[in-house]
Parts: structure tokens; sequence; C-alpha cells
């Protein structure tokens, strides 16, 4: 494109749908008893997890989200060929390379589209939004399709009771196009701060440290996170930023009529919903039947609250995340 003497576009940005796609296979805290040192009370009481859904041995990301896109894309009645751009969010594609965005693209043929993946673990899909929005409102797309899907199951030590009873897999989307006055994205904040990356870390599998048969002995091809500091950064990380977002947009949290956090763990959401003072009505809450879908979670629990009715048109909505990296982010959205 050439920009010279082209004036600048500012453009409002909306969602204008949702999709979903969890595999099958529910694995139940009955189920996690059996494996490791651990029970039904500690988990639900720890953490409001009751069950969460895991993929057959065949299946990858790039199945999951094309299905979830999909989804998206025939609630907004839109052709994949009318997609200027496709982000996924995921740490858990296919492979290092090609990305899962990629794979999508070539799973329902949308080749107008460019594709990429964004790594910023359980903050990928609220990551892909803003960069979604950028564009949209420059000008230099009109549909793109946002993907987060995670299949942690396949890097999950399911001899670890301390991660195995956290996560599970998913995938969730959303088609984001030119908005208006009444339904657009009022204001978003991201941020990350690299310091705490070793927080929550998958150490094996990149170029710092290649599977070996000795890195697999030491089972250092599976997450490890250190859930206590992880716990109190993301209170004050997912509050941060749903203060920011509303200074941003001069609002408060009681202007919001839904709150849809990252589902980590029920006590994290209840803290920050609590700091905001936004009672249990105004908050979507889904981790019992997921667990720690990372990168899907929030386009999961947007989809499910869209599909049940908590979102009227015009309501105002706040989108939360918090996740490895560090990283976080919020987006405060006129339904
Ligand atoms: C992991 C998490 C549930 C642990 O809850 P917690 O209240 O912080 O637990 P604590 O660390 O205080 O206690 C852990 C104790 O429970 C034990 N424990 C851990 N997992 C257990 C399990 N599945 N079943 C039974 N006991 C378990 C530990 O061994 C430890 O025992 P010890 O005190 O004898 O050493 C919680 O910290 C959390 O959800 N953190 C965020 C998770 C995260 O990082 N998500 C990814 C990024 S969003």
């Amino acid at each position: 494109m050439n920009y010279s003497g082209k004036k600048q576009l500012v453009r409002d940005v909306r969602f204008l749908s949702s999709g979903s796609c969890v595999p099958e296979k529910v694995l139940t805290n009955q189920d996690l008893e059996r494996m490791v040192d651990t029970s039904d009370e500690w988990i639900t009481t720890r953490t409001g997890i009751r069950e969460r859904r895991v993929v057959d041995p065949s299946q990858a990301a790039s199945d999951l989200a094309a299905v979830a896109g999909q989804r998206a894309m025939e609630a907004a009645g839109v052709k994949p060929e009318d997609l200027d751009a496709i982000i996924v969010g995921t740490v858990t594609g296919d492979h290092l390379f090609p990305s899962t965005a990629c794979l999508v693209q070539a799973k329902f043929g949308a080749t107008r589209a460019f594709c990429m993946d964004v790594s910023a673990a359980c903050s990928g899909f609220l990551y892909g939004c803003e960069l979604a929005h950028s564009l949209i409102s420059s000008g230099k797309a009109n549909l793109v399709l946002v993907i987060g899907v995670e299949i942690l199951s396949k890097f999950t030590d399911f001899t670890d009771r301390n991660t195995c009873v956290l996560f599970g897999d998913g995938a969730g989307a959303a088609v984001l196009g030119v908005g208006d006055e009444s339904h657009h994205i009022v204001s978003s904040h991201l941020g990350a701060d690299g310091r705490y990356g070793s927080l929550i870390e998958l150490p094996a599998g990149g170029s710092r440290m290649p599977i070996t048969p000795e890195v697999m002995e030491q089972r250092l091809h599976y997450l490890k996170v250190k859930g206590n500091e992880v716990f109190k950064l993301g209170v004050r990380g997912m509050t941060e930023a749903c203060i920011k977002a509303l200074d941003d947009a001069g609002m408060t949290a009681a202007d919001v009529d839904l709150l849809v956090p990252h589902q980590a763990n029920i006590r994290i959401i209840d803290a920050t919903a609590k700091r905001l003072e936004i009672e249990p009505e105004r908050v979507f809450v889904n981790i019992e039947k997921y667990g720690n879908t990372s990168a899907a979670s929030v386009p999961i629990a947007l989809d499910e609250a869209v599909r049940a009715g908590r979102l009227k048109e015009g309501d105002l909505l706040m989108l939360v995340v918090f996740g490895g990296g560090l990283t976080w982010g919020s987006m405060l959205v006129r339904w």
C-alpha cells in the first residue's frame, strides 16, 4: 500500500459474532483422583473446576480452531473468502511452524486472508483482538477472524497433581468488523512483564532446550506453573487492567453489565470481581466445565454468554485476561 497523501482513517470496530468448539471427551475430577494423589474436594474448593475437556490423540489445535472459526463466521453471515485476516492466539499450535492460522485458512479456503499466530499464552485471544482492532480501525482490513485455541492436554504432565488438575482443551472465536456509534470497542489495554516469564513455562521444545531423552526423563517437555505466585499477580493484573480500560473510557465498574474474565481459578475471578465491586450476577463463569483453556478461555466464555442470552444489544461488556509471559489485557465493548 502506498501511504503518501493518504488521510489517517479511524473507524469504530465491533464484535460481529462468536463461536466455540470443545472436544467431546470429558475428564472429571474423579478420573484425576485415580491418576494422582488428589481429591474432587481439593480441586473444587481450590479452583472451582469439576471437569475439563481433552482431545483425542489424533486431534490438534487447528482442528478445534477451524470449527470454532466456522461457527463464528456462520453467526456473522460471513464467508471465508470475505476475511481479510485470520489471527490465532495459541501456545499449543499444531507445529512451531507453519502457523496454526495458516492451517486454519487452508481448512476453509479463506484465500484472501493473511494469517498469523500470536503467542501470549492465556492472553492470546485478547492480544489478537487488539491487533484486529488496529487493522480494521486503520482501514487495512474490514473483516478479521480472531481465534483462541489451546490443546494443553498434550503438554500436561498427568503425574503432576500441581498442574494436571488445572487445564483443559478448547477453542473460541469471534469475527471483528467495522462498528458504529452503538456497537464498538470502547477502550482496551494490554501489558506484559517478561521478568516473570518463568512462573508459567514450557521449558523444553524450543531453541533453548530441544527435546532429548534426558529432557524427557526430567519431564521438562511439560508445562510448569508456580501457581501461588501467579495467583496473586493474576488478581492484581486483571483488576488493574480493568481499571485502566474503564479510566480511559471515563467509566467505572458500576457501568459494566457483564464481566467475562479469564477462567483460571474461581478464587482469582471472585477476588478480581470483589476488588472491582462487581457482584457475582454480573460475572460470567464456566470454569467448572472446562478448567483453564488458556487463550480459548475468554472466547469460549463469551460465546456461551451470548448463547445464554447474557448479553443484550447496547450492554457494556468487559473482557479481561492474564497469563504466561506474564501478559495481561482488558477490552471494554459496547455490545
Ligand atoms: C494452583 C492453585 C490452584 C493452588 O492453590 P493454592 O491455594 O495456591 O495452593 P497452595 O499453593 O497454597 O497449596 C498447595 C498445596 O496443595 C498441594 N496440592 C497441589 N495440587 C494439589 C492437588 N491437585 N490435590 C491435592 N493437593 C494439591 C500442594 O502439594 C501443596 O501442598 P503442601 O502445602 O503440603 O506443599 C492456585 O495457586 C492457582 O490456581 N494458581 C494460578 C494457576 C495458574 O498459574 N494458571 C495459569 C496462568 S493463568
